[in-house]
């Protein structure tokens, strides 16, 4: 008997389980009536008296490391399935809830924000169904001139004195109009342009414009405004050039040109071989828009700057159909 029961002792502490039928087969062996602690027990029975306290004693010992083993083989068991469940899930595949990414164009407008205002420029916004007043009259576009003409307006039907903004210009007198100067703000926004939709242009884009209102601001103010913004928006080596125009809000007026950072000025596709490529237009604040906003002309002087946010993008990212940034294809934007 002694023999036996060394042997079971031993035989449980080799034993090991991975599988609930290896549990299984352990519980009928040492644990269940039909196992082989119920033929000790019996055996136990014909054993002499003197013997009984010491077989007794060694049979509980059994019962016990039986019973603890089971406890043990149990936990094994329930790791290696928590294990296996663990390696049943695929790593490798898509994360099911997809988080997005950020639009490229707020990328930039993010980024022209963050260049202007280590410039000392915060952001205005104003609203995008505008006035004729700040849209128009105020910005210095006489009445039935043809310069309204220049900017393709959707009026609203019912009230032609009611429009969707064809620039953010509006924000500039929304800004003179209720405050004092210094002004020195930027102004992101949409605006609308009643065009034919090609992969050139769209009937709705983004703009930034800038404004900049104190004593004494000259061309040299703007020149080196838009210098530092080109530089850091476009690379280190970006030369800006200013070509002579015409805005009815601004005099002198200039569109600003950069080389173009593709071919470095030596001509290529995006710059159509020129080497320089426009990126928006500028010009001084002409006294007539700061005299509308009831700011004297004499004393105070301004540049102001407006840039096309699609533009910047295209140019930035060299994409050819300003149509993709509305149309939410997946596999577009899933590449910012
Ligand atoms: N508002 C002009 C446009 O939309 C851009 C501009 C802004 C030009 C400010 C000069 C100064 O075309």
């Amino acid at each position: 008997m002694k023999e036996k029961i060394d042997e079971y002792l031993q035989e449980i502490d080799s034993l090991k389980a991975n599988t609930k039928d290896e549990l299984e087969q352990f519980r009928l062996r040492f644990i269940s009536k039909k196992g082989v602690m119920t033929d000790l027990f019996q055996a136990f029975k014909e054993v002499p008296n003197e013997q009984k306290k010491e077989y007794g004693s060694q049979l509980n010992v059994l019962k016990e490391k039986a019973q603890e083993k089971f406890q043990e083989l149990i936990d094994e068991v329930n790791s290696v399935k928590a294990q296996d469940e663990a390696q049943s899930i695929d790593v490798t595949l898509p994360s099911p809830s997809n988080t997005g990414s950020i639009h490229p164009l707020t990328k930039t407008k993010n980024r022209v924000i963050q260049i202007f205002e280590r410039q000392g420029f915060s952001v205005a916004e104003g609203p995008e169904v505008e006035d004729d007043f700040h849209n128009f009259t105020a910005l210095n576009f006489p009445e039935n001139h043809p310069a309204r003409e220049m900017q393709d307006t959707y009026f609203i039907t019912k009230n032609p004195d009611t429009l969707l903004r064809t620039h953010t210009s509006n924000v500039q007198i929304r800004l003179m109009e209720h405050g004092k100067p210094p002004f020195r703000s930027i102004m992101p926004g949409r605006v609308y342009r009643n065009e034919a939709i090609s992969a050139r242009a769209h009937c709705f884009f983004n703009q930034v414009e800038g404004l900049y209102v104190d004593k004494k601001v000259s061309f040299k103010d703007l020149k080196q405004t838009l210098y530092h913004f080109s530089k850091e928006m476009f690379g280190k080596d970006t030369q800006v050039r200013f070509r002579p125009s015409y805005f009815p809000f601004t005099e002198p007026s200039a569109e600003i040109d950069i080389s173009c950072f593709i071919c470095k000025g030596d001509g290529c596709k995006i710059c159509k071989h020129t080497g320089w490529v426009e990126i928006g237009g500028s010009g001084m604040v002409d006294p007539n828009v700061l005299e509308a906003c009831g700011i004297d002309s004499g004393e105070y002087s301004g540049f102001a700057f407006g840039m096309g946010i699609e533009r910047i993008t295209m140019l930035k990212y060299q994409i050819d159909d300003i149509r993709l940034f509305s149309e939410n294809d997946m596999r577009f934007l899933s590449q910012f």
